[in-house]
């Protein structure tokens, strides 16, 4: 067979691990050919491939990154978009495509499932957003990078006596806020599914000063106050219509900063969250995917996603894995809540 493969979205530790899977048991197993496509969509729409064989994805399983390059292209907001991609993938000779992406470029694979290509997705983002899945690869590894900037960022916190105020991502879910925030311990985790009140934000900081230490609070990038909307530094959009977040964490360290009258400052961590090697969970959760993948496509499946249930991987409809996002539920957020103050 003919298989094409894609990376779209925001890059995610543990794309490559993924595209080594299928180029290994595919050409291993299948004798299969695998086509990459470069800069998810944007390579399908302009014919812009790269044979993948053995060589290819020698020593790129601990590289962070997408060895096929990304972009967030999307075919359907461009005129003829989608009728180009399906006439060259017809002409590529494609039997089969594997495009491993979030929402937006699973939510592109599902449309051109119903047009007739054969696709098999695998849920990548850091967010941990997609349902129909337990976890998604690269959301244990930006876990852990912000996990490790919490632990660091309360030693220079408590030796100042100021407040410090971590901004994470996670767009309109709020996992790598919550996950990070209970692993290192945070004296306040934001979320975008459960607008905050500032006056009880400043009452936990004041209860940290008087216990001694200084407050850390892990904010992610969609969270917004009860009464005011999403504080944003810039009001840029992407192709898929997503404005691009980011804001809150500067805001919120100036108001605690007014309302305490200590000293607070804004950790933004940014892209590094999303850069450099995966973590073995995220190499193996990948491996899999992209091992699945692979014997989805040879039992003639099309239209599905591999997903993590338990321990197990399985195929889930395309169409339910990206109807709706997977948000924290609130009995998670007051989990975490115990430990505020
Ligand atoms: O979806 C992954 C993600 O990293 C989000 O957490 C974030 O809001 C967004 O992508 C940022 O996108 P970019 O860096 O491509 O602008």
């Amino acid at each position: 067979m003919r298989i094409g493969i894609l990376t779209g979205g925001g890059d995610c530790p543990g794309l490559n691990a993924v595209i080594r899977a299928v180029v290994r048991k595919g050409i291993g197993e299948h004798g299969d050919e695998i086509v990459g496509f470069r800069d998810g969509w944007r390579g399908v729409l302009e014919s812009d491939t790269v044979t993948m064989d053995l060589a290819a994805v020698r020593g790129i399983l601990p590289r962070g990154g997408t060895v096929l390059g990304t972009s967030r292209t999307n075919p359907y907001a461009l005129d003829g978009g989608p009728e180009r991609a399906m006439e060259n993938l017809r002409t590529l000779g494609i039997d089969a495509l594997v495009p491993i992406g979030g929402e937006d470029t699973l939510g592109v694979a599902t449309k051109l499932a119903e047009s007739g290509m054969r696709v098999v997705g695998v849920p990548k983002t850091i967010d941990n957003d997609l349902d129909g899945t337990d976890y998604t690869f690269g959301f244990d590894t930006a876990v852990g990078v912000a996990m490790e900037a919490i632990d660091r960022l309360h030693t220079t916190g408590d030796s100042h006596h100021r407040t410090l105020v971590v901004e994470v991502m996670g767009r309109h879910a709020g996992w790598i806020a919550l996950h990070a925030g209970m692993a290192g311990g945070a004296n306040v985790i934001l979320i975008p599914e459960k607008p905050f009140d500032v006056d009880a934000v400043v009452k936990h900081c004041q209860h940290r000063f008087a216990s001694g230490y200084s407050p850390i609070l892990v904010v992610s990038e969609g969270a917004k106050p009860k009464d005011g909307d999403l504080m944003l530094s810039t009001g840029e959009r992407d192709a898929f219509g997503h404005v691009r977040l980011g804001g809150i964490g500067a805001a919120l360290a100036s108001l605690i900063e007014e309302r305490t009258g200590r000293e607070a400052r804004a950790v933004v961590l940014g892209h590094i969250q999303r850069g450099g090697t995966p973590s073995p969970f995220d190499r193996v959760l990948a491996t899999r995917f992209g091992l699945a993948a692979v014997d989805a496509v040879h039992d003639g499946q099309s239209g599905v996603m591999v997903a993590l249930r338990g321990t197990d991987i399985v195929r889930v409809p395309l169409s339910a894995a990206t109807a709706e996002l997977k948000l924290v539920p609130p009995e998670r957020y007051s989990e975490a809540e115990v430990f505020f103050g």
